[in-house]
């Protein structure tokens, strides 16, 4: 019989300080309507200065323990994805091991396999595909896996990318015949080039980004993943191209968000390239106007050509677009408005905000994942909801968190941004939670952390 793996249950951390979009507007001397309109991000969630990666990953795995009632003896593996690592050797996991350890006991995960996985913000989705794929496998040991994805996005002051900012973590609690959502691999497909859209040089803190052509990248590759995936779906199930849709195949999506408004150019080429062909394309095409000619053109220079967002904005008006838009889509991003981009968190906390928003019922929907990390590639991947869902959805608790947050200036913002506080000026005292407590300087210890947990 098949092994039903999945996504038993998700925990998020979100930093407790936010900055409003509009106040950095505001200091930087752009027009808050485009960061709020233009690109969708309404608040952006900013970690104290205590905190980094690892302790919002260990707050994140805690959280997933704790309200599973989950002991180390429960878990074969905490697998953690970031591109925003405290170390260029040491594993980030082992530090959130250290962290668990110090409410669970010393020793206590020595039996746990704790490797780091970096690809930016698909980082989460390619560790779970592992982790899964070890599941199935029944080479297990114990009942249950935890991936963990956790990043700061952090961009100079005053770039383009600055209002896009963020941090959060999840943690996803993977096993067998889950509650929340079965795995389908015979679907998952990637699409991966060798790319320069964003990267960070190691002796670099921030960002090194081609905005307008990492928007391209994303659109490339999201195709190749999604041509991918229709073929395994369609070859499966009998269906032919040009006849169906596999937007009717799916009945929510989460993408990755590094900004509300790439959801929209997202989903809106799926759709374009999906419904191309099918018999109401041609009336859609009354409505939008003819799909520019690409000859000549790169994919990436097509993508981010003026002719084609014109014409990709032209078909976010249609009722068609809207529909499907409010449908499936819309709900994954009321959180990620007040958060900002936590790339390899990101599309994971779309996932928890459908479950907290969407009233209907879900059982046996499919749940489809965009995921896109930089450098580059795409995840496009599937599961289907089960009856589960219930019981897990009433405690994920992350609109709830969010609205329990604290409103900095932008002057404490820059404080914390160019790092002009000491560990002990942060400005909420910590509580409760995973700290940074000091940094080694001896020569044994250089830059190594050491963490606390404070009651
Ligand atoms: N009022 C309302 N809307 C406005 C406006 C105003 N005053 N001014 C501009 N806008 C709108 C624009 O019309 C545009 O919307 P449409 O595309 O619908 O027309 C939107 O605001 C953005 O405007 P611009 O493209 O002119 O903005 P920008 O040049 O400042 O760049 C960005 C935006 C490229 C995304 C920039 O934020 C950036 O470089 N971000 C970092 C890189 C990034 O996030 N890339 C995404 C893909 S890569 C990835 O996904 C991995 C990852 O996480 C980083």
């Amino acid at each position: 019989m098949k092994t039903l793996v999945g996504i038993d249950d998700i925990a998020s951390y979100v930093p407790k300080l936010y900055l409003e979009a509009e106040e950095l507007a505001k200091a930087r001397g752009i027009d808050p309507n485009k960061i709020v309109k233009g690109i969708g991000i309404e608040q952006l969630s900013i970690p104290d200065v205590y905190e980094d990666a690892a302790t919002m990953a260990a707050m994140a795995t805690l959280r997933l323990m704790e309200k599973n009632d989950l002991q180390p003896k429960d878990i074969d593996f905490i697998h953690v994805a970031t591109e925003s690592s405290p170390d260029a050797a040491k594993p980030i996991s082992c530090y959130v091991l250290g962290m668990l350890e110090q409410r669970y006991g010393g020793g206590s995960f020595a039996h746990i396999g704790a490797p780091e996985t970096k690809f930016a913000c698909v980082g989460a989705t390619y560790a779970m595909i592992d982790r899964l794929a070890y599941l199935a496998s029944g080479w297990n040991q114990r009942k249950y896996a935890i991936v963990v994805g956790t990043d700061i996005a952090k961009y100079d002051i005053n770039s383009s990318g600055e209002p896009t900012q963020g941090a959060a973590a999840v943690a996803l609690l993977l096993g067998k015949n889950p509650r929340l959502m079965v795995y389908e691999p015979a679907f998952t497909s990637f699409g991966t080039v060798d790319d320069r859209d964003f990267f960070r040089p190691i002796e670099h803190t921030t960002a090194v980004y081609d905005g307008h052509y990492s928007i391209g990248c994303y659109l490339r590759n999201m195709r190749i993943a999604a041509d991918a995936y229709k073929k395994k779906m369609f070859n499966s199930q009998g269906l032919k191209t040009l006849q169906s849709s596999l937007n009717d195949q799916i009945d929510l999506i989460s993408f990755h968000c590094p900004f509300p408004k790439m959801v929209e150019y997202a989903f809106a080429s799926f759709l374009i390239h999906d419904w191309r062909g099918l018999p109401k394309w041609n009336k859609l095409l009354d409505s939008t106007g003819p799909e520019p000619d690409r000859a000549g053109m790169s994919d990436i220079e097509f993508y981010i050509s003026k002719k084609y967002s014109a014409f990709r904005k032209n078909f976010t008006k249609t009722k068609e677009f809207l529909h499907e838009y409010e449908e499936k889509v819309v709900n994954s991003l009321s959180a990620l408005k007040l958060i900002g981009n936590s790339y390899t968190a990101s599309v994971w906390l779309g996932v928890i905000n459908q479950f907290e928003k969407q009233r209907d019922d879900l059982e046996g929907k499919r749940f489809g994942i965009g995921s896109y990390g930089s450098g580059s590639s795409a995840i496009i991947c599937s599961f289907i909801v089960q009856p589960g869902y219930k019981e897990v959805v009433t405690n994920l608790n992350l609109m709830g968190a969010l609205s329990q947050r604290h409103r900095i200036s932008i002057e404490h913002y820059e404080r914390l941004h160019n790092r002009k506080l000491e560990l002990h000026e942060s400005i909420l005292p910590p509580k409760n939670e995973f700290t940074l407590d000091h940094i080694g300087k001896d020569r044994n210890n250089i830059g190594y952390r050491y963490y606390k947990f404070i009651e």
